[in-house]
């Protein structure tokens, strides 16, 4: 967190008797001071927790009711305005659902007001009826709104701290939780025919290309040759994960691997994956490149590579790509077709072919390429 959150002084707003924590987006720096006011206490990341189609169910996970109004918050079926969350007794056995004694979360940057609710709508549902909810944030960051956003979903809400630029926003989860307009706006629904299959991807605000496939990442998608004998595959950089389910959905032996930097890409992705009932063989992770998957070894690499990163970036997703890849294994990678990568790839890898380009007339236009990693990479 760049503010200057070491002046927020979490201690007198940390109830006594905290067991259980769920964070999200925290710095390192508040994690520490949280386990250090509470030694006793277990934190859990938001992104880790089992997303809200799991506790539906979509996962085989069995007798947790969806709470209502949280689908929402997951984008797990269709938007239906308000409802409340309801305690503990729904949600008993969903992982953590409903049972965190305390959330904290670090907004860090202009991210959207959507994508805060939605966020705070899924903390809300790992919370026990009297659990406090800490959003640390700051005024330039719209405190206000986020103030609004908490009252709409808990009934009331304060400025618990200022402290420099700092503001520590608190909120306690009664009997239920608004879904506030805000929050539902953050996860549009998108539904597509890929691979032969009728996937539906919860989406949310900030995600790449949320309310419908990317022309990019559909060119790469029906590129992808029909008969292969891969097993494992990575999705690097998942985004909401359409490229790794539709893997998973038209290839029952396949086992995917989804990364990605952002964590509601990642959360999202999750979802995703249980929605389309590939949960089990298809698995999001919280990941800078490769680096949480660095020890795993794949077939395949598929990515719709990000073009809004330094060019050292995407040199080492391609050089990390190589890295994870079996011998033999492939990199099938889509950019839009001003991002001219293929020399780059063929230092990598020796060598770099076009599998696909988009049509005339497509805005922007992409560039689907293909490498074979044939020995150790390169670089
Ligand atoms: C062009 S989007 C593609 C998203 C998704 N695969 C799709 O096709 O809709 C690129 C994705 O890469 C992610 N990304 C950017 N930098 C990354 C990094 N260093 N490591 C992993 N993912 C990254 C972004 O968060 C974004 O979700």
């Amino acid at each position: 967190m760049q503010m200057s959150q070491a002046l927020v002084d979490l201690a007198p707003l940390v109830p006594a008797g905290t067991r259980m924590v769920i964070v999200h987006g925290v710095a390192t720096s508040t994690r520490q001071r949280l386990a250090s006011l509470l030694p006793e206490a277990t934190v859990h990341d938001l992104t880790d927790l089992a997303d809200l189609a799991d506790t539906a169910g979509t996962s085989g996970r069995a007798g947790a009711e969806p709470p209502v109004g949280a689908d929402v918050a997951a984008g797990a079926g269709p938007v239906h305005g308000a409802g409340p969350v309801r305690g503990a007794e729904a949600t008993a056995g969903a992982g953590l659902a409903a049972g965190a004694d305390l959330a904290v979360m670090e907004v860090a940057s202009h991210v959207g007001q959507a994508r805060i609710a939605a966020e705070l709508l899924k903390l809300a549902y790992h919370l026990r009826e009297g659990a406090v909810l800490l959003v640390v944030t700051a005024r330039r960051l719209g405190s206000a709104r986020q103030l609004n956003t908490l009252e709409g979903m808990f009934g009331a809400a304060e400025v618990a701290q200022r402290s420099g630029s700092a503001v520590v926003l608190r909120a306690v989860r009664g009997p239920e939780v608004r879904a506030t307009a805000d929050a539902t706006a953050a996860a549009p629904t998108v539904e597509a025919h890929l691979l032969g299959y009728d996937l539906r991807f919860t989406t949310g605000a900030g995600l790449f290309s949320k309310s419908r496939i990317d022309d990019g990442t559909r060119l790469l998608i029906e590129a992808l040759p029909p008969d292969h004998n891969w097993l494992d595959v990575l999705d690097l950089g998942c985004g909401y994960g359409p490229i790794g389910v539709a893997v998973a959905s038209r290839w029952p032996q396949v086992r995917v691997a989804m990364a990605d930097i952002d964590p509601a890409a990642v959360s999202a992705a999750r979802t995703n994956a249980g929605l389309n009932g590939v949960g089990e063989r298809c698995q999001a992770h919280l990941s800078d490149g490769t680096s949480a998957l660095a020890d795993r070894r794949f077939d395949a690499v598929l990515s719709h590579l990000p073009t809004h990163v330094p060019k050292s970036t995407l040199a080492r997703l391609i050089d990390e790509s190589a890295n994870v890849l079996r011998p033999g294994g492939e990199l099938i990678a889509v950019t839009a077709s001003a991002v001219d990568l293929r020399d780059r790839i063929a230092s990598t890898f020796g060598a770099v072919e076009v599998l696909a380009e988009s049509q005339a007339g497509t805005t922007p236009p992409y560039r689907v390429v293909h490498a074979v990693k044939t020995e150790q990479p390169r670089r």
